[in-house]
């Protein structure tokens, strides 16, 4: 054998150590400027305020890729560490229905902040951290915004 055992396990740990660090590992929120987006107040909205607003998609796409990516990939799309988000309204999208279209969307709106502001946290493990209190509520819609704009057509 070329090297010792126990060089090649500390080369393995390492690179597990690493590889989580950059998947998972504790890295401060970027803070996300959001002063030229038109202000929501402190009452939590139930549907995404600034759909298809410019601004907002210009704020959201890059706290997306400062806060985000690193677990949901690159452009929201998904290396497989975490689901892929442009497939979050993806049963919405071919609703023919206009009624339930809407009511689609508003519901999967209130449960992408309700995933944002609590995280994903099961039995102690956190597989997503929770940014309520780290972003506001205009962060969070305007992150969606950006995500509306990746969704997948079908
Ligand atoms: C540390 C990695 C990590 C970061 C950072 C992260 N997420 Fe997640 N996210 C996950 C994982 C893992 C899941 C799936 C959790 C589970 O198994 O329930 C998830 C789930 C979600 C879901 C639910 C998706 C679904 O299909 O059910 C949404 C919405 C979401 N994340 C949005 C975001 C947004 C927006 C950000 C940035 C503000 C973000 N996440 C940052 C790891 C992350």
């Amino acid at each position: 054998m070329k090297y010792p055992i126990r060089v090649l396990l500390g080369a393995a740990a390492l690179s597990i150590a690493s590889l989580s660090a950059v998947a998972h590992g504790p890295v401060t929120p970027q803070a996300v400027d959001t002063r030229s987006l038109p202000p929501l107040g402190d009452k939590w909205r139930d549907e995404n305020p600034y759909r298809g607003h410019p601004q907002a998609l210009k704020v959201g796409t890059s706290a997306y890729n400062q806060n985000c990516a690193r677990c949901h990939g690159l452009e929201a799309v998904s290396g497989g560490i975490a689901p892929d988000l442009r497939q979050l309204d993806k049963d919405c999208v071919t609703q023919k229905n206009a009624a339930k279209k809407a009511a689609c969307f508003k519901e999967m709106d209130e449960y992408y902040l309700a995933s944002v502001r609590k995280g994903k946290v099961r039995n102690g493990a956190v597989y997503m951290p929770p940014f309520e209190g780290v972003f506001n509520q205009e962060a969070m819609w305007a992150i969606k915004t950006y995500l509306d704009s990746r969704r997948e057509a079908n």
